[in-house]
């Protein structure tokens, strides 16, 4: 189990460390589904920092000693949020981040949100388990390029955001 980090939300200050972690991380997706051009290796620096600091958009990232060892993004629209991005550093991966992360956020998230959406591609297998053993369920596929991006949803669970960030808890 990794080390409990410190949650922080995320600002436009933080862009040249997401946009490194999330290059590192999406490596692995990339070959998974034979595309080096999914979307969040090509994302240009220049549109972080204006999609870091939207109202839509909110971020949050877990620091082991200072450094950026996962984040998230969640689009907020109406009642439902889309997470985007959820990474961990290649190193720091299988040792519970992504899971601490992925709860947090959805206690993060502000209080109208009632449903919470992500997407993954049909390759990543480990990723679907992650998702679903925390209840996201199928909702539609979508199209792109030569596979396919599973989309899974879930309603907003009823916890507080200290319980779910407890030091140590996956
Ligand atoms: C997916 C990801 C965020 C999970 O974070 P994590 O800290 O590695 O995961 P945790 O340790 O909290 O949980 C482990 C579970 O995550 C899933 N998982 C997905 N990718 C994994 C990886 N590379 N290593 C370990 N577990 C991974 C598995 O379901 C695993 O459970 P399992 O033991 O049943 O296989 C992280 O591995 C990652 O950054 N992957 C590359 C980028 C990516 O695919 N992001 C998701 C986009 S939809």
């Amino acid at each position: 189990m990794g080390g409990p980090g410190k949650l922080a939300a995320l600002t436009p200050g933080d862009t040249g460390e997401v946009l490194t972690l999330q290059r590192a991380a999406f490596v692995t997706e990339a070959q998974a589904h034979q595309d080096l051009y999914i979307p969040p290796l090509t994302q240009a620096l220049a549109d972080l920092p204006a999609e870091l600091g939207e109202r839509c958009c909110r971020g949050w990232g877990i620091r082991e000693a200072g450094r950026l060892v996962a984040c998230v993004r969640a689009h907020v629209s109406g009642d439902t949020a889309e997470l985007i991005r959820l990474v961990v550093a290649p190193d720091r991966q299988g040792l519970g981040f992504g899971t601490r992360l992925l709860l947090a956020t959805e206690d993060l998230l502000p209080p109208q949100v009632r449903t919470i959406g992500l997407f993954t591609g049909q390759h990543s297998h480990a990723n679907w388990r992650l998702y679903r053993r925390h209840g996201y369920r199928q909702t539609h596929t979508t199209h792109a390029g030569a596979y396919l991006l599973v989309h899974l949803a879930k309603a907003r669970p009823h916890r507080s955001g200290a319980a779910a960030f407890r030091p140590g808890r996956s």
